[in-house]
């Protein structure tokens, strides 16, 4: 423990979670820890709800399980509970909601987004366009791959209207975008921007009423550690959500779901965005993570992610540039989420240096160059980037990392 872990005001919250032996986990950007108890509740519903009370458990505990973890994702985004609907994946979520936005003819006909964003926004941006619009998404190309260029994006807000996606922190180099001025923006051009909170919710303090946000989802495998495959979140403005229709009219989604009606009659709230049965398990499994993101306050977690991030930065740039390591992540901590990515041309044999060194250190690996090094303010110690640095430091100064193979893993 370093005098700033002592002095961390998060600290405690470490201990509620499950931690591998000798390990420096710096992947909760792309997969968070367990929750200590996460186990104990899945094996209760496991065994008493399903296992005893089978059928039953839906009217007694299923049906508002959805409802409980949409109130409580209010809470942490401030939107209304009416507002958010949890379930699906992202990108059923995007899929929906985009082609929604579409039909309800409110907005200028062109789908827009930016080369910094995650692979699946674009594949289904692009894919609504070419069946809805009949021509591609707009991809903005910077200069740099790294960083928006928020001229050039705002210049593109007021000349070509539209419906836009932007992930608020990017997949790559952690980029953080000013919400609150490009929605207004948006607005004054009669476009509407979809925001993708996948890398940003658990570490970046997002109040989407104050940021005037009519739109977002995301995943809550990453920092609010729901676990593998964990469902995602959709908000949706209340006034807004009250012109759109569900394009996947499943039974969910219907008013009255268990009348069985031939007619399909939407249900009058952000619920009509339901499709089919919810992920009980992984409902369950979400549970502890998103309390304890909430006992934290995205306030005090934000504030130690850019003093962590911060930290690393600067002890990057002093100990390992020499070494032929650049730095991929904005310098200023106001437009930084909170990874930092890295790059160097033998990354994937670095990374996997790093995964079998001793404590064994756990970032990931984007191609061809990248490696991401993911702060989880709830559990990441000071400590913990200390020995990162050093034991980079050490496979890059004796090479050792030339010892490992080119092969690559399919999950990296
Ligand atoms: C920014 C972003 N959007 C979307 C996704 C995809 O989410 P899902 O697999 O839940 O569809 C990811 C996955 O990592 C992501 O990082």
């Amino acid at each position: 423990m370093t005098k700033k872990d002592l002095a961390d005001p998060l600290a405690a919250f470490r201990d509620y979670f499950y931690h591998p032996k000798d390990t420096i986990y710096l992947d909760g950007n792309s997969l968070g820890k367990l929750p200590l108890g996460t186990a104990e509740s899945l094996q209760e519903v496991v065994l008493k709800q399903w296992g005893q009370n089978l059928i039953a458990s839906w009217n007694k505990d299923w049906l508002a399980l959805p409802h409980e973890l949409a109130k409580q994702m209010s809470h942490l985004l401030n939107g209304l509970p009416e507002e958010i609907i949890i379930g699906e994946s992202t990108s059923v979520r995007l899929f929906q909601i985009t082609q929604a936005l579409v039909n309800s003819l409110q907005f200028p006909k062109t789908l827009l987004t930016d080369q910094l964003n995650f692979p699946t926004d674009l594949y289904i941006l692009d894919q609504i366009a070419m069946q809805s619009l009949g021509k591609k998404a707009v991809v903005i190309s910077y200069q740099s791959e790294l960083e928006a260029d928020l001229e050039q994006l705002k210049d593109s807000l007021g000349k070509t209207p539209g419906i836009y996606c932007l992930s608020l922190v990017t997949y790559k180099s952690g980029f953080l975008y000013p919400m609150l001025e490009l929605n207004r923006l948006a607005k004054e051009s009669g476009s509407i921007i979809i925001w993708d909170l996948s890398h940003a919710v658990g570490v970046v303090d997002i109040d989407l009423k104050a940021t005037e946000t009519r739109v977002a989802l995301g995943c809550t495998y990453k920092y609010l550690n729901g676990g593998p495959g964990a469902p995602a979140f959709l908000y949706v403005d209340k006034t807004l959500m009250s012109t759109l229709e569900n394009p996947i009219a499943g039974w969910f989604g219907h008013a009255k779901p268990f009348d069985f009606s031939l007619e399909y009659e939407a249900h009058n709230t952000i619920n009509k965005m339901a499709v089919g049965t919810p992920p009980i398990l992984s409902l369950v499994a979400l549970q502890k993570g998103l309390s304890i993101c909430l006992a934290a306050g995205t306030k005090a977690l934000q504030e130690k992610s850019r003093i962590q991030t911060q930290w690393l930065f600067e002890q990057i740039e002093l100990r390992l540039i020499p070494y032929g390591v650049t730095l991929e992540s904005p310098r200023d901590a106001n437009q930084r989420g909170a990874h930092i990515s890295i790059a160097h041309l033998e990354a994937w044999r670095i990374t996997q240096a790093l995964q079998a060194a001793s404590p064994q250190i756990i970032p990931d690996y984007r191609p061809d160059k990248y490696i991401r090094l993911g702060l989880a303010p709830l559990y990441t110690r000071y400590s913990d980037l200390q020995t990162t640095v050093d034991i980079l430091e050490d496979i890059l100064k004796d090479k050792s990392y030339l010892n490992f193979s080119h092969q690559k893993a399919t999950v990296t």
